[in-house]
Parts: C-alpha cells; sequence; structure tokens
C-alpha cells in the first residue's frame, strides 16, 4: 500500500489527452465513459473527485492535420476541441477540469518542470537518427520495422531522420523502475500489461530524445529556442500541471498524486516508463496507478477511416440513447481485453438486457402499485420466505457489484445487477401478485418488496447509466445517491408517492 501524503484530499482520476487531429470517435468515448463511471461511483462513496480530460494539441501529427485541412494549427485545434466538449456533454461526461496544452498555464509549467529535469542533470544535446512515423510521433529502429520501412503500429512507411536533439537520461531510471514496479504491485494494471513493461524494461532503457527541430508546433526550450519539446513529453505533464504544479502548490498537493491514469494498452508504455522517469528525475512522487484497457474493433477489423468504418459516437447516441450506448461498451467485454462493436450486439443488448429485463421490472412493478395502491407505494409489515429471499439475494449482489466495481470489473459488477434482475423478474412470475388482489397485506409485502430491490438496481446503475437511473428514481418517487444506501433495506419511507409511468428504453425492431 502506498502512503499519501496527508495534504491529499481528492480521488485523482485522467484519461490520456487526445489528438485533435479528428473528430472523436468510440474509443476516445469509451476511455471517457470509462472514467466517468469511476469519477461518478467514487463521488457517491463521499470522495471529493478530480476528474481530468483534455486534449494533446502540439506535434507533427496535428500540424500535418492542419495543413491538410488548411488551417493554421492553432485555427485548427480551435475548430476541433469543441467537438470534443460537446461530446462529453452529451454523453454525460462529468470532468472537473478540460485541459488543452495549449492553455498558457500548461506551458508555463512545463517549461518549469523542463528547467527542473535540466539542473538535474537529466538532459543532454545529441543527435538523433531514427526511422519515424509521423502518424504515430515515434521514432523506432531498424529491427523494430516491418517488412524493412513500414511502422510496426500502424503499417505505414517510416521516415529516416536525423536531427540535433535533446535527450532525456531514462536509462539511468531502469533500475528504479523495476523496483517500483515490483514492490507497487498495483502500479500496472492489467497483469498482461505490466508483464510486457517490465519485459521491455529489461531489455535496457534508451535515453529519450525529447526535442525537435523538424517542427515549430510546439513548446519552445527555453535554453535553446530552436527546439520544441517532442509531444510527448509536453503532454504527460498535464497530469501534474492541470491541478497546479506550477502555480497553486496547496491545490497541487490536495490532489496528486493521480489514483489512476486510465487509457488504452497502446499508451501504457509512455505512462509506465516515461512518465514515472521523469516524476522521479523531478522528486515529484509517482502516481497510484496506470491501467491501460483494451482495444475495440468494428465487426472483426481495425477501425480506420479509410476502412470507412469508424464508429460515431454521436450518432449512435443519438440513434440508441446515451445510456444504451454507455451500457452496451462497459458490460459488452471485460475492462482490459479488447472487444468487438457491431450494431446487431448493440441493438441485441438494448431489446434483452435494458427494454426486457429491467425496463419490464420497472413497468410491471410501477403498474401494480399504481394499479393496487392508487400510486403509494406500500408498507411491508413482515416479509415471507420468498421476498426475505430476493432481500438478501439483492443485498449480497449489491456488495458483489460493488467489490467488482472497486476492481474495476465493469461487465462483471453489470453482470450482478442484472442477476437480480432477474430473480425479481422471475419472483414476480412465480408470486403473480395479480392473483393477490384480495389479499392486500400479501400484496403490499410483494409489492414493497419490488420497490425495495428497484431502489437498490438504481444506485448500482447510476454510475453506469446515470439519466436511466435517475428515472427509475423518480418513478418510484426517491432520490437516493449514496452507495451505501444500497446496502440498507428498507429505505423507502412510508407513503412515498410513485411518479409517472415511462417506457426506459423502446424495443429496436
Ligand atoms: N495524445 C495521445 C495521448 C497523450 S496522453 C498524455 C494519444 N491520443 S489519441 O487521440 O490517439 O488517443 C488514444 C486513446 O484513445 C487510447 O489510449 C484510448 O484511450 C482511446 N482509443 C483510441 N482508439 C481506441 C480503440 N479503438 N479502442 C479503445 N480505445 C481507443 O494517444
Amino acid at each position: 500500500m502506498i502512503e499519501f501524503s496527508k495534504e491529499k484530499k481528492f480521488y485523482y482520476i485522467t484519461t490520456p489527452l487526445y489528438y485533435v487531429n479528428d473528430k472523436p470517435h468510440i474509443g476516445h468515448a469509451y476511455t471517457t465513459i470509462a472514467a466517468d463511471v469511476i469519477a461518478r461511483y467514487k463521488r457517491m462513496k463521499g470522495l471529493k473527485v478530480f476528474f481530468l480530460t483534455g486534449t494533446d494539441e502540439h506535434g507533427q501529427k496535428v500540424e500535418g492535420a492542419a495543413r491538410n485541412a488548411g488551417k493554421s494549427p492553432k485555427e485548427f485545434v480551435d475548430f476541433l476541441v469543441p467537438e470534443f466538449k460537446k461530446l462529453w456533454e452529451l454523453l454525460n461526461i462529468k470532468y472537473d477540469y478540460f485541459i488543452r496544452t495549449t492553455d498558457p498555464e500548461h506551458e508555463k509549467a512545463v517549461i518549469k518542470f523542463f528547467n527542473k529535469v535540466n539542473d538535474a542533470g537529466d538532459i543532454y544535446l545529441g543527435e538523433y537518427q531514427g526511422y519515424y512515423c509521423v502518424p504515430c510521433e515515434t521514432y523506432y529502429t531498424k529491427t523494430q520495422l516491418i517488412e524493412g520501412d513500414k511502422c510496426p503500429d500502424c503499417k505505414r512507411q517510416v521516415q529516416l531522420m536525423t536531427e540535433p536533439s535533446y535527450f532525456f537520461k531514462l536509462s539511468k531510471y531502469q533500475e528504479k523502475l523495476l523496483e517500483h514496479i515490483e514492490k507497487n504491485k498495483e502500479f500496472i494494471e492489467p497483469e498482461t500489461r505490466k508483464n510486457e513493461v517490465i519485459n521491455f524494461i529489461k531489455q535496457g532503457l534508451q535515453d529519450l530524445s525529447i526535442s525537435r527541430t523538424s517542427t515549430k508546433w510546439g513548446i519552445q526550450l527555453p535554453k535553446d529556442k530552436r527546439h520544441v519539446l517532442y509531444v510527448w513529453f509536453d503532454a504527460l505533464l498535464n497530469y501534474i500541471t492541470a491541478p497546479g504544479y506550477s502555480s497553486d502548490s496547496k491545490k497541487f498537493n490536495s490532489i496528486w498524486p493521480a489514483d489512476i491514469h486510465l487509457m488504452g494498452k497502446e499508451i501504457v508504455r509512455f505512462h509506465a516508463v516515461i512518465w514515472p522517469a521523469m516524476l522521479l528525475s523531478a522528486g515529484i512522487e509517482l502516481p497510484i496507478k496506470v491501467f491501460g484497457h483494451g482495444w475495440w474493433t468494428v465487426e472483426g477489423q481495425k477501425m480506420s477511416k479509410s476502412l470507412g468504418n469508424v464508429v460515431d459516437p454521436i450518432e449512435t447516441s443519438k440513434k440508441y440513447s446515451v445510456d444504451a450506448f454507455r451500457y452496451f461498451l462497459l458490460r459488452e467485454v471485460p475492462f482490459g481485453s479488447d472487444g468487438d462493436y457491431s450494431e446487431k450486439a448493440l441493438v441485441q443488448r438494448i431489446n434483452s438486457d435494458l427494454a426486457d429485463d429491467l425496463g419490464n421490472l420497472l413497468n410491471r412493478t410501477i403498474a401494480m402499485i399504481q394499479k393496487y395502491f392508487e400510486g403509494t407505494i406500500p408498507e411491508a409489515k413482515k416479509l415471507n420466505e420468498k421476498e426475505l429471499q430476493l432481500k438478501e439475494f439483492t443485498l449480497k449482489k449489491a456488495r458483489e457489484a460493488d467489490s467488482f466495481l472497486e476492481a474495476l470489473e465493469f461487465s462483471k459488477s453489470l453482470y450482478s445487477v442484472w442477476e437480480i434482475i432477474s430473480s425479481a423478474n422471475k419472483f414476480i412470475n412465480e408470486v403473480q401478485p395479480w392473483t393477490l388482489k384480495e389479499k392486500k397485506e400479501e400484496l403490499a409485502s410483494v409489492l414493497n418488496t419490488l420497490a425495495e430491490t428497484l431502489r437498490v438496481i438504481s444506485i448500482l446503475l447510476f454510475p453506469f447509466i446515470p439519466e436511466t437511473s435517475e428515472k427509475i428514481q423518480s418513478q418510484l418517487g426517491i432520490k437516493s445517491l449514496k452507495f451505501s444506501e444500497a446496502f440498507e433495506w428498507p429505505l423507502i419511507p412510508p407513503k412515498t408517492k410513485t411518479g409517472r409511468m415511462e417506457i426506459l428504453f423502446k424495443k429496436v425492431q
């Protein structure tokens, strides 16, 4: 366990800063939704949360995209950044701060950091020659290339480039990094990613070229204005510049270190090797966890503009609802593994899980309360055996859903909630409440049990599908957003009036 500095008050979660070379797609949405689920969950547990996202705006990739669009880099990024913000608003992403690497505050802080590392003796001037992949912003060695001259990542042709460059002494931190990873078992997750990083470090770390003369679009080095900082060195620093590294040490100490840096698997190496080495050099505490999730393909293929199969999160959520999209992404594949997106799979989840299972449970329960008790949730005098069983099962599964969520096992957490939903539906089918019309006390107990079950469900679902959860609560006539209330029973106050009935999810034909 890592000891927090006493000043730390916030749970700090980050997404990568997305390149603004194009509109956001499903991959960007995935990481950001996952971060939002965690942030909402932590808030429900009573923690103060600092949830950071933003945009990575420097470097050759963005510069090239701007050129193609006939705009200056700044004009180009200013035009695209609102697309990201619009998407986050649509998807119900409640971030606390949005950082852009072109923010003057960030640029200033980056220079402060650079000087610190320079003063530590970890920067030197050298010459860099390497095979550079422009789209990936990465240099490769000859042996890493595929078919002799292609990028091992995006498979496009690389260019042999030589330029004077400042280097960061990454190699100096090899042993310290290995030691840190060894000592802090939860530093890199999941396990497969950790092993990849360890193997990579053990092959021997080379110093990192961190400046470029080949582009002007970046932060100028204070000691040599012909150079701009390598985009990754600049971008990684956002995680400390946003909480106030150079401007507000009190705020900074209340937020840093990050509890979790969330990202796709392809950039774990930057976050679990280069980033901690930079922090070690500057004498700053390391983040607590780096988590690399899997990648989405689309109907079995890598997503790409040229294949024309890029999934637009705006279009999809407008067509099927934001919550259906959020639910699908986190339910369909275990967090950490790769997943395959298809509209067919999404529709199946909507029809069976959301419309049939959840929607029907709510609908039947509210309809019966309105029909037999004039819309007031009846009290239960004493639960019979079947009702007690449903109550105990619900509370047990709520605990399970909680531990899975704590461990970032989103899909399993949702599965536990659906186990509750299924058993409640089964309960209705077996008890057949409509046959108890004349036995008001028995019927009251049945419907109270169902309403309490739905209350627990609505709490467990809030981090994932907040709008739906609120709809369930407003139909039940309650408001409950404390996670701990999912473990309490009963909680619905006597004489609670149900709200207007509304279909949660329409079936898709
Ligand atoms: N700018 C860098 C990150 C700098 S962080 C200091 C970058 N940007 S990116 O726009 O390419 O975003 C990459 C991230 O987007 C991935 O790490 C992942 O979070 C998300 N995804 C992009 N495509 C994805 C999939 N196909 N599937 C899942 N997530 C993916 O890298």
